[in-house]
């Protein structure tokens, strides 16, 4: 991992994931360090971003470094019309490490190739977002004391849902069976499909799913995405398909556990919030250890804690 990009899930072997999910447990118990000082991380975002760009920058003033960067590409020489290739060869001679999101699929790998320094993939179009992934790992993992042999239930937009996409590639190392919930037009695309069944991993597709979450054992639940889509009358039809309300949770295991990489719109009721199940706003302060494991393992820093 040392000095290596990390743009697709598909980067990392099952020991490197496992390896950052243990070490993410480290972070959460020594979050306070100066691993990084005299570093600085560069975070250019391209597209809005919460919880992604805040929790990086989180962790990496939690390790003692600096941050540079901007939130808005309209503030950068983006705007006076300089190319993606320039702004990341001079932002690279700037910093130890580029934290990227762009709304084009394939320009985190185009960066890559092009900087002097790694560059980490914080979302690219509909393809990848694989430190989501690692976090989301490090949440199933500390709730269920394993990655190995879940139930898992993705529901929403599969096709657009770039968390969904590197999460399933992640998950193929662990035996899991999966179960797609999404309205017809924003199905798993094919490539994932092949992907699963190339691996030997079984999944199946259903239009509904309150009646089966008994069975579940991780629920991650995603917002259908406005942003990618060309003909707002397609988002309006898709948009409410799916509805998580407390009312659906009466007979779920008691290890059942409910991800979301938010932001949510509706897909989640509020009223879920409250239950035991509920765990995406926890999931939302892992991204902090993992993030701070991620930046470790590829700035090759000395961790003795
Ligand atoms: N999960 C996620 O990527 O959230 P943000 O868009 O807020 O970064």
């Amino acid at each position: 991992m040392k000095g290596k990009s990390l743009v697709s899930i598909t980067d990392y072997s099952k020991e490197e994931i496992l390896e950052i999910v243990r070490l993410s447990e480290k972070f959460e118990n020594n979050p306070v360090s100066d691993l990084l000082k005299g570093r600085v991380v560069a975070t250019l975002f391209f597209e809005p971003s919460t919880r992604t760009r805040l929790s990086f920058e989180s962790a990496v003033n939690y390790m003692g470094g600096k941050v540079i960067g901007f939130t808005d590409s309209s503030s950068s020489s983006v705007q006076k019309g300089e190319t993606l290739k320039d702004t990341i060869i001079t932002v690279s001679n700037y910093c130890d490490l580029i934290v990227m999101r762009h709304p084009l699929e394939g320009t985190a790998r185009y960066a890559s190739e092009v900087s002097a320094v790694p560059v980490i993939n914080a979302g690219d179009g509909a393809n990848q977002h694989p430190t989501q992934t690692l976090l989301d790992l490090y949440s199933i993992h500390k709730t269920q004391g394993t990655l190995e042999n879940l139930n898992i239930f993705m529901v929403g937009d599969l096709k657009y849902g770039r968390t969904v996409h590197s999460l399933l590639m992640a998950m193929t190392h662990f035996n899991p069976v999966f179960h797609f919930i999404s309205h017809e037009k924003l199905r798993i695309p094919e490539e994932y499909k092949i992907f699963l069944r190339q691996n030997n991993i079984p999944f199946f597709e259903y239009s509904d799913f309150a009646d089966r979450l008994a069975e579940a054992d991780i629920l991650y639940m995603t917002r259908v995405q406005r942003e990618r889509f060309s003909d707002p009358i397609e988002y309006e039809k898709t948009k409410d398909t799916y509805v998580l309300k407390s009312e659906m949770l009466v007979n779920v295991k008691d290890n059942f556990k409910i991800l979301h990489p938010l932001p949510r719109v509706n897909e989640v009721s509020i009223d879920v919030d409250d239950h035991p199940s509920a765990y995406y706003f926890p999931q939302t302060k892992n991204g902090v250890f993992a993030r701070q494991a991620i930046i470790a393992k590829i700035l090759g820093l000395k961790i003795d804690f």
